[in-house]
């Protein structure tokens, strides 16, 4: 079992009401009591190893903190690529074929944010490029967008989750840095959540029948969220909604 699969364990365990770990042999807690310390006790004599000899052990580097770093550092959108190509926080990566950045105009005024790439995002490695996304062109081009064009596209996990399940909420807090230097790098004026999850990541908002249409804010930009494409191919008569949410997006760019 890898850390991230055995920490998202303990935490659901937790959420659960579990306050005790049970291990498989008796833990003698009389025997533990000297080490732990004493609210009342006050400014304790630092205590000896119990084997001077024995290697310390590291701290596990926190994934969130070094993407936050690394995130940080970059200065350009093949900074960005690179940084994000290079960092092995996310176990995600090992199971991918390709790290899907971006597809479309950098420095659209339009930026859209997916989820996750499926199985031909991961192939290809542009994000948008299945059924979902063909469908996505069809609805862009009545408003007079394209991703030859006028809008810039990415999603908030590059790396495509296995059997395309769900990205979890440890994996888009590791992520939420590079996606926020992506925005602030590509420079849009105005941001196109589609779907749940991007609407967790970007707005920590869940309810995408609720918000969608209703224009909301993230890193101080304007953000529309939108059904999934995807979930307009499963529902269709959810694609009343989304051409008027197509319309609001035209509205606020002002005429073609
Ligand atoms: N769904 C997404 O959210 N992104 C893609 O790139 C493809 C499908």
């Amino acid at each position: 079992m890898d850390r991230h699969t055995a920490q998202a364990l303990l935490a659901w365990q937790v959420e659960l009401g579990a306050t005790e770990a049970i291990c498989d042999a008796p833990v003698d807690r009389y025997a533990l009591a000297p080490r732990m310390a004493r609210p009342d006790a006050g400014p304790s004599a630092p205590q000896a190893p119990a084997n001077p000899g024995a290697p310390v052990p590291l701290a596990e580097p926190d994934p969130v903190d070094e993407a936050r770093q690394a995130a940080r550092a970059v200065r350009d959108l093949d900074g960005l690529r690179a940084a994000l190509e290079s960092f092995e926080g996310c176990d995600l990566k090992k199971g991918a074929r390709t790290t899907v950045f971006s597809d479309g105009v950098p420095g659209a005024r339009v930026m859209i944010i997916g989820e996750a790439p499926g199985r031909d995002e991961d192939r290809e490695g542009r994000p948008f490029v299945g059924r979902a996304g063909q469908l996505l062109d069809r609805m862009l081009a009545p408003i007079g967008l394209s991703r030859e064009a006028s809008v810039y596209i990415t999603n908030v996990l590059p790396w495509r989750p296995p059997q395309n399940r769900d990205p979890r909420p440890d994996e888009i807090a590791m992520m939420k840095p590079f996606l926020e230097a992506h925005v602030r790098l590509a420079a849009p004026e105005i941001l196109v959540v589609m779907g749940n999850i991007s609407c967790q990541a970007l707005l920590g908002k869940k309810g995408i029948t609720r918000l969608r249409g209703r224009w909301d804010q993230a890193w101080d930009k304007p953000a529309l969220p939108m059904f999934h494409p995807a979930y307009l191919l499963r529902n269709p008569q959810a694609k009343r909604e989304a051409w008027a949410d197509m319309l609001e997006l035209r509205s606020r760019l002002g005429p073609a």
